[in-house]
């Protein structure tokens, strides 16, 4: 985040201080129907729209370094593999055989380095530039033209320490664009400096935008984790920024107001506060003081996801056996306690309760805005318009 923008959060959540006032988010009531988290006519429709036609983060750019080291997807609707070819270009394919569709890298595989990729079924060999090389006893396949059996290359992009891979073969990727002045903060909080701790892959028994809604209001902070983390946060002070389908939010910290004790000039966001990205679709990105989680939410159904949360953090923090020791408290803290035992359980047992407890809405209170924003922008991706608003004593669609 640049320096600058990092001043004027602050600032806004100077403002914001007083315990009953909030950034305006949408200035309303709002409720959507809880559908959005069962149908499986909106999963298929968003299968289709949003998770085919936007780029997605794939991972850290720390995984691929190296030629020859891979970076392979944990979910198999979009089976990626993303590779640093001899060349030291960056390159994506679909992780799939063009002979009969085995999966060519497996996770674990993904962390040796490869020279090229080998078929694990008959033995079939690409190259890192995902030609087909090799045909295992190729007499059995008179006439192939081997050059029209590569891996399908998919569209990946490297920017502020995150790879970015496109579903869609051929599609362009442009990260300035799309991210906008969001993709100087993931360069200013160096992002790329750090590197992987560990990675958590969990499947969740709830709808993924759900468990990533979680993250979007502090309403909950005070009273679900009121053992954990509120302690640390200022009671529902929180500042966001909008570009396009993203949301950045920071959520001033317990010590917001000594930060007026310094000279703006060294003014340091995360010294105040805890800074978060949802990178739409279904990335959800959060800069701690200390380190930093990905999260990444993969629907398998309406009511299932696959969650992964990674940790990346700076070597010089966390050194020696101590720092190990560090790391090991601040994931089991936050990947356990606070997302896993607090928030997912909660999005859970709310999935639960869908169809029987009767009621058909989510309401929507005024600081829980940033729901319904992240809603209309799932909405317009299928083509619907689910969030409707609270005019006098009716419910009505925004016009
Ligand atoms: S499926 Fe890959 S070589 Fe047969
Ligand atoms: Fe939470």
């Amino acid at each position: 985040m640049r320096h600058e923008t990092q001043v004027e959060t602050l600032r806004q959540l100077l403002a914001l201080r007083g315990e009953d006032r909030y950034q305006d988010m949408l200035g309303q009531v709002a409720r959507m129907p809880v559908s959005n988290y069962t149908d499986e006519a909106i999963f298929e429709a968003e299968m289709a729209t949003v998770f085919r036609d936007c780029p997605t983060v794939a991972g850290h750019a720390s995984h691929v370094r190296e030629p020859g080291a891979c970076l392979v997807s944990d979910w198999d609707r979009f089976p990626f593999v993303v590779v640093r070819d001899g060349e030291g270009r960056l390159r994506a394919f679909l992780n799939r055989c063009r002979h009969r569709g085995a999966r060519l890298v497996t996770q674990d595989a993904g962390a040796r380095k490869i020279k090229a990729f080998v078929c694990p079924f008959h033995g079939w060999v690409y190259g890192l530039d995902g030609a087909l090389r090799g045909i295992t006893r190729e007499h059995n396949f008179p006439c192939l033209d081997k050059s029209r059996y590569g891996l399908v290359e998919l569209p990946v992009a490297e920017a502020g320490g995150l790879i970015w891979v496109h579903p869609t073969p051929g599609a362009a990727i442009d990260l300035a664009d799309y991210l906008g002045p969001l993709a100087a903060d993931f360069e200013h909080f160096d992002v790329d400096g750090h590197v992987s701790y560990r990675k958590s892959i969990l499947v969740k028994n709830a709808n993924w935008k759900l468990l990533l809604k979680t993250y979007l209001e502090g309403y909950h902070v005070p009273f679900l984790h009121r053992t954990t983390i509120a302690p640390a946060f200022r009671k529902g002070v929180l500042a966001h920024a909008l570009h396009g389908p993203h949301i950045r939010i920071a959520a001033a910290r317990s010590n917001i107001l000594d930060v007026q004790e310094k000279d703006p000039e060294r003014w340091r966001v995360l010294d105040y506060a805890s800074v978060y990205y949802t990178l739409f679709p279904n990335t959800f990105f959060i800069m701690h003081p200390d380190y930093v989680s990905l999260n990444k939410f993969y629907p398998e159904g309406p009511d299932r996801t696959i969650w992964t949360h990674e940790l990346l953090y700076r070597k010089e923090l966390f050194q020696g056996e101590k720092g190990q020791e560090a790391l090991a408290k601040r994931f089991a803290y936050t990947n356990d306690v606070v997302f896993d035992r607090e928030d997912f359980a909660v999005a859970e047992d709310v999935q639960k309760g869908f169809g029987v407890s009767g009621d058909p809405w989510h309401t929507i209170g005024l600081e829980e805005g940033l729901l319904a924003i992240f809603q209309q922008s799932v909405d317009r991706g299928i083509g619907r318009d689910t969030v409707e608003f609270l005019a006098g004593d009716t419910w009505r669609q925004a016009v």
